[in-house]
């Protein structure tokens, strides 16, 4: 049979790069003041990262028949928005690790005050870069709307507060869904409906896929935590081992390994037909088989 991760990989194969030169362009250079800052913001974006979201964000696009060089630039800002969640999750005062991507996490290369700063110049930045994306205003409102719900209290912020309140208490699959559809969902959803959004989607394509990245969003979450137990470092470019550690409120810790992947198995299989008919539906089913197969 052939391997149903291919069809994603090779899109990433192929949008990767313009992605990367998207990102470099749009962050600021590393020789302007703050040099430091800029020189921390851009370590964190620019040191890997599978780039997933940005790829959904495209997938959006196309899933609306629309071109998706024309919406790099929400691509980058959604990615900015996740790099700078990861450089906070990071922190001594968060979920404190030393790596990410691969190498030094934001706060180990530089310290605790530039990463913090790093990651609320990359949240404003994500903003401003939305507010260019379309000469539409009416477009960049429902953009912006879109990511500032997915990413404040009612979204990543708020899941990442109950997250880190969880954290030594008794884990119950309903706690853990709640705050990994918060902390994790909400912006994979987003970035989904963004790129449609940008193109001029109807409300009945957005739902859709809506429904589609909300499922893939938790199941993509589940199987974090499952790596975090069972994954290597090498292959994750983050340390593993911390969920348990911590006492983090996970899919594994409330209802065991094995059932997390049927959970993350199901997800996947329910989000399907939610993606049916689009000119993204290869892509976006690959993209679901690429969350429960990889390993990074
Ligand atoms: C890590 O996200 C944080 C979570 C929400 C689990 P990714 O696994 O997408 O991290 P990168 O962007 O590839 O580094
Ligand atoms: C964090 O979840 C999700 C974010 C909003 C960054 P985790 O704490 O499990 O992410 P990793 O495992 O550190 O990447
Ligand atoms: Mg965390
Ligand atoms: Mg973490
Ligand atoms: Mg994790």
């Amino acid at each position: 049979m052939s391997d149903p991760t291919r069809p994603i990989r090779e899109y990433l194969a192929a949008w990767g790069p313009r992605v990367e030169a998207a990102l470099d362009l749009h962050l600021p250079p590393a020789d302007r003041d703050p040099q430091r800052c800029h020189q921390a913001m851009r370590w964190s974006v620019l040191g890997g990262g599978k780039r997933l979201r940005p790829a959904l964000v495209l997938l959006g696009a196309r899933a609306a028949g629309g071109d998706e060089a024309s919406v790099l630039g929400v691509a980058c800002a959604v990615e900015f928005l996740h790099t700078y969640s990861l450089i906070h999750d990071d922190l001594p005062a968060m979920d404190d690790d030393d790596y990410r991507r691969g190498r030094l996490s934001c706060h180990a290369k530089f310290d605790e005050a530039t990463a913090i700063l790093a990651g609320d110049a990359l949240n404003t930045h994500a903003f401003g870069l939305l507010a260019t994306t379309s000469p539409d205003p009416s477009r960049v409102a429902s953009l912006v709307a879109e990511l500032a719900a997915a990413s404040g209290t009612h979204g990543m912020v708020g899941g990442q507060c109950a997250d880190l309140e969880g954290e030594g208490g008794a884990p119950d699959e309903l706690m853990v869904r709640s705050i990994h559809e918060r902390k994790t969902g909400a912006l994979i959803t987003a970035s989904l409906r963004m790129g449609a959004i940008a193109v001029g989607a109807d409300n009945r394509l957005l739902a859709d896929l809506g429904e589609f990245a909300r499922r893939l969003g938790l199941a993509f979450q589940i199987v974090d935590d499952v790596l975090d137990e069972e994954g290597a470092a090498v292959d994750l470019g983050k340390t593993p081992g911390k969920d348990r550690a911590q006492g983090k409120v996970t899919y594994p810790a409330a209802i065991g390994v094995a059932a997390s992947r049927a959970r993350a198995d199901e997800l996947v299989r329910d989000a399907a037909p939610f993606a049916a008919g689009t000119p993204a539906t290869p892509q976006l089913i690959s993209l679901a088989a690429y969350v429960l197969a990889r390993h990074s």
